[in-house]
């Protein structure tokens, strides 16, 4: 009966962060575009419930994919790579970028975990398995997510990537995998890299990833010219480097 009770308990416990999940997926959701989010949520989690949380392609989230809209914003895009703090504190104190977090698609599951098991079709937020793990639905999501992304690109286009490492265009990240490869020279006019230091080696390997036709500037910018920039009200946008 114990075992029976602890059982029960912990479905329950399961079921609701489960709920709390789709909760969450709709009301942000809803403050986003207002309509279509129950459609939303069904093309979602069809990518990965009923399915063994390792055995979730990349494609599975394509018909999500094609049930929402990215609405790009040319010249206003941008990319990061081992910056994520810096380029989401600087881009909440100044609406200067767009960066995939801002889109309908990164805000919904931004900072969320979720997977599903087979022979169940419950959303889990706990017990999910690791980023690095196999091909679980939240990595899996990124990388169809980003994919899109990259996809709609138009403009001028900036990656904000980590000078304070050794590789910061580093092969095994999303935006070198999979961002850079699907600018396309049709829609992207320039890319502009922001960096401390523009001569890193790894940039010749960038380089040569862009489809010809797109031009390439890298500017050095410090840290903290970046985050004094985001703090102040006065600085325009392209006043900031
Ligand atoms: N373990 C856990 N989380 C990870 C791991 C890991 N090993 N690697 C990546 N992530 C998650 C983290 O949430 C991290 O903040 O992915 C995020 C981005 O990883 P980075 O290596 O910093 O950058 P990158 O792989 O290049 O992805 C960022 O993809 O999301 C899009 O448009 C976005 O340009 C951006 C790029």
């Amino acid at each position: 009966i114990c075992i029976l009770a602890l059982g029960l308990g912990l479905s329950q416990r399961q079921a609701n962060t489960g709920n709390d999940f789709k909760s969450t997926f709709l009301s942000r959701c809803q403050q986003f575009q207002g309509s279509n989010c129950q459609r939303a949520w069904d093309a979602f989690q069809q990518a990965y419930v009923n399915r063994d949380p390792c055995n979730v392609p990349v494609d599975a989230y394509d018909p999500f994919i094609t049930a929402v809209t990215l609405k790009p914003q040319c010249n206003r895009m941008m990319f990061w790579s081992k910056t994520k703090e810096v380029v989401h504190d600087f881009n909440e104190k100044k609406n200067c970028f767009q960066t995939l977090e801002d889109t309908f698609l990164g805000s919904v599951l931004d900072k969320l975990t979720w997977c599903g098991k087979d022979g169940s079709f419950e959303t889990f937020t706990t017990g999910c398995p690791a980023w690095n793990e196999c091909d679980n639905p939240v990595r899996s999501f990124w990388q169809r997510a980003s994919a899109a992304f990259a996809d709609a690109a138009c403009g001028n286009v900036t990656v904000m990537l980590n000078g304070s490492i050794a590789t910061p265009f580093d092969p095994s990240s999303i935006f070198a995998s999979i961002e850079v490869n699907k600018l396309k020279s049709t829609q992207v006019n320039t890319l502009n890299v922001v960096l401390t230091n523009c001569a890193n080696p790894s940039l010749q390997e960038l380089k040569t990833k862009l489809a010809e036709g797109i031009n390439y500037n890298c500017k050095e910018v410090p840290v903290t010219q970046i985050q004094e920039c985001g703090s102040d009200q006065e600085k325009a946008c392209g006043a900031c480097w």
